[in-house]
């Protein structure tokens, strides 16, 4: 098998897993948070920043490779991490969420789905069978089955049967998955908001044998308490003994509340996607950049934090770069974010290790303060 887990620890406190996924370009450490390089790059940084910044897993999208440049083009390469340069583990998300937030129009048929590109308009069909396909020519390490994630709210019926189908999708993409011993395919247990369905899906797919599951459709606009809840019914549900990924999801009460709960890898674009327009997360809470409070405010971003920028730069100039829209900014204040992330990943970690973690969410929220998302 590809990818294999191995619990190191479970929190006495909380019931948090402390552990390592296995994959043929390394070891994740997890609870992990992996940055988003959703066009084969994580915007603004490159591969060697992003191992200074100890990222030990990056996350792809067949969405998007497959519309440009192409996964032929990918593959000729030789593959997803030679075309990037970035020798690490890689995950790809499978288009099925892509294919429903990004493109025009769409049709899903028990085929597959048929969309229009985002970019030039062109008609384009997505299946599983074509998902494993493209995945299979990128070679990431964990990829991820082609599913259905609902929109929130949608009523009971139409989840129900986007799930069944969810589950006849999952089924295809095993039997069309061409590279099982170098590359892991995970399902996605999906179900909206409604724990029997939750149930449901998770029956169905952990009766095949997947080495690893995430649990998808949260994140789309539902109320963060509703989102506890189908982890508090759903992750119990999952084999101990295969990594749990929870999709879409990396505020830092999401991340914390998640490894709480027993998820081990998470993934967002909410680090790199705020800083580009000037917000940054710090020990005490956001903080917006562009404020003129900060015109003359020559102390670091973060007194509390020892990145790249906090270390070198001034609140001042990181301000005036992105008023003036210098691209220096927003790689600032992304390596900020991303060191941020990766940094309370590692605390979540040292906590499970001391048995702590509830202590260290609540000390993290006393300065953090809990009026974020
Ligand atoms: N990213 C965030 N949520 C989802 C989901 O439900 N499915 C997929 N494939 N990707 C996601
Ligand atoms: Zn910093």
């Amino acid at each position: 098998m590809a990818i294999t887990y191995e619990l190191i620890k479970t929190c006495k406190q909380s019931g948090a897993r402390l552990g390592r996924v296995h994959t043929p370009h390394g070891v994740i450490e997890t609870p992990a948070f992996m940055p988003v390089g959703t066009q084969a790059t994580v915007k603004t940084v490159s591969p060697e920043e992003l191992k200074t910044l100890d990222a030990h897993i990056i996350l792809s999208n067949t969405y998007h490779l497959f519309i440009r440049p192409g996964h032929e083009i990918v593959k000729k390469a030789g593959g997803l991490h030679k075309f990037m340069n970035w020798d690490r583990p890689i995950l790809t998300d499978s288009g099925g969420f892509q294919v429903f937030s990004l493109s025009n129009m769409r049709k899903i048929k028990e085929e597959g789905v048929e969309f229009r590109s985002h970019l030039s308009g062109d008609k384009l069909f997505l299946s599983p069978e074509k998902a494993m396909e493209i995945q299979n020519a990128l070679g990431s390490d964990i990829m991820m089955a082609f599913d259905e994630c609902a929109p929130y709210p949608a009523d009971y019926e139409y989840v129900k049967k986007s799930l069944e189908r969810t589950t006849r999708w999952a089924e295809r993409c095993l039997a069309a998955h061409a590279r099982p011993e170098d590359q892991g395919l995970f399902a996605i247990i999906q179900g909206g908001m409604y724990e029997d369905l939750r149930r449901q899906s998770a029956a169905e797919l952990t009766s095949m044998d997947f080495p690893g599951y995430a649990i998808g459709g949260l994140s789309v606009g539902e109320p963060k308490d509703l989102m506890y809840n189908v982890l508090d019914c759903t992750v119990p549900l999952m084999p101990a003994n295969k990594p749990r990924y929870l999709m879409g999801v990396g505020s830092p009460d999401a991340l914390l509340e998640g490894a709480i709960r027993g998820v081990d890898m998470f993934d967002c674009v909410l680090p790199t996607r705020i800083a580009r327009n000037g917000t940054t997360m710090t020990s005490s809470g956001r903080l917006v950049i562009r404020n003129a409070k900060f015109m003359e405010d020559f102390g670091p971003l973060d007194p509390e934090c020892s990145c790249y920028t906090c270390t070198n730069y001034s609140r001042a100039y990181i301000r005036h770069l992105i008023k003036a829209d210098e691209t220096f900014g927003i790689r600032l204040t992304t390596i900020h974010n991303l060191h941020f992330l990766l940094e309370l990943m590692r605390g979540v970690r040292g906590a499970i290790m001391e048995d702590r973690l509830l202590d260290f969410r609540n000390e993290f929220f006393d300065k953090y303060g809990l009026n974020d998302n």
